[in-house]
């Protein structure tokens, strides 16, 4: 018996090749390549993502799949809007980002704004996603997964990163073992489908405030036993920002420039204020306990040096001593 999601699984499929087609071969679709193209998206790229567009029509989409799918079927993809007095495509006039499943079916899209016009309108978000349907999770879903699966296992470590522009900096560059949430922070699910195919995680989102706060809580949620680099992107820019402004160093930068997660905590959790007491014991009882976590002792030998480096007030014996004291709590428990 047929999969009863499969009129869905068709209609997304129709709809990615529907929208691809408008941004290659419609006038509109030359604009919005202009955009992309300044932007330094390819035209391989936009092969390579099956990036579309969603014209500015109304129901331009509606009107050329209403004959070959039911109306629940519309209704379901969330890709329709049913008013009570008129029908409309849900997404106008966006950039379409189609996301795959990890077996490359499409199961939902992220439209981007691209017209001036709407780039001035404060009210329109900047990326507007799929609803959640019977064939889309967003807190299970991962952008580019089932393209990036098998250079993940082969490499044993996955790049996470927040955004598709992100993700798309990253294979001009060259890799392609990259992957994005959509729009969510990381989650559980994500994190224990991607440990089957990988040891380590690599953390790369953005410079900014956002990103630095998105990389800390994902430091939480993943395990001990989690092997977690972090690379941090200079100047508060993001990944496709740092790859338009210096072209071909973005990935260097992502192989070579990686941080143990203490390296980025002991600046991360770092006090603005540090030339008191009290703040220097505070830090140090957060460091220590982050320190006293690592395996090898070697490291920690010299994370220990570099937070004396830090501290205007303590000597390496102090701190050694707080980290060995910590040592201890890790080995009784
Ligand atoms: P960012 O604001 O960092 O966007 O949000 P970006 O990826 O750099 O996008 P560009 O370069 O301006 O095109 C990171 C991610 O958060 C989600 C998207 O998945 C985006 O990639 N997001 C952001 C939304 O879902 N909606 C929004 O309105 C904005
Ligand atoms: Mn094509
Ligand atoms: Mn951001
Ligand atoms: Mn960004
Ligand atoms: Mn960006």
């Amino acid at each position: 018996r047929e999969n009863p999601n499969q009129a869905l699984y068709d209609l997304h499929n129709q709809a990615a090749r529907i929208y691809h087609t408008m941004l290659t071969s419609t006038e509109e679709g030359a604009k919005a390549r202009l955009y992309l193209a300044e932007r330094g998206i390819s035209d391989a790229m936009i092969e390579q993502f099956n990036i579309g567009l969603s014209l500015s029509d109304l129901d331009f989409f509606y009107q050329s799949v209403k004959h070959k799918f039911e109306e629940a079927v519309l209704a379901n993809s969330g890709l329709v809007t049913f008013a009570e007095n008129r029908i409309f495509d849900s997404f106008r006039g966006r950039i379409m980002f189609p996301l795959n499943n990890e077996f490359g079916q499409v199961i939902a899209f992220s439209g981007r704004i691209w017209r001036s016009e709407d780039l001035d309108n404060k009210q329109l978000a900047k990326y507007r996603n799929s609803t959640l349907t019977p064939i889309f999770n967003k807190s299970e879903a991962l952008y580019n997964l089932d393209k990036a699966k098998n250079s993940i296992k082969k490499l044993h470590e996955v790049y996470l990163m927040e955004g598709f522009m992100d993700v798309i900096a990253a294979a001009e560059n060259g890799l392609s073992n990259v992957v994005a949430s959509m729009g969510t922070a990381l989650t559980v699910e994500h994190v224990k489908k991607l440990r089957q195919l990988a040891q380590k995680f690599v953390l790369v989102y953005d410079g900014d405030k956002a990103g630095q706060n998105a990389i800390f809580k994902a430091l939480n949620l993943l395990e001990a036993n989690d092997e977690v680099e972090i690379v941090r992107i200079p100047d508060g820019l993001d990944p496709d920002e740092y790859n338009k402004l210096y072209p071909r160093a973005l990935a260097p930068l992502m192989v070579n420039s990686r941080l143990a997660p203490v390296e980025f905590l002991m600046d991360y959790l770092r006090p603005e204020n540090l030339s008191n007491l009290q703040s220097q014991l505070e830090f140090i009882d957060l460091m220590a306990a982050k320190i006293a976590a690592v395996k090898s002792l070697t490291a920690q030998d010299a994370y220990v040096k570099r937070l004396v480096e830090i501290l205007p007030d303590f000597e390496y014996n102090q701190v050694e001593a707080a980290v060995n004291q910590r040592r201890q709590n890790v080995v009784e428990r």
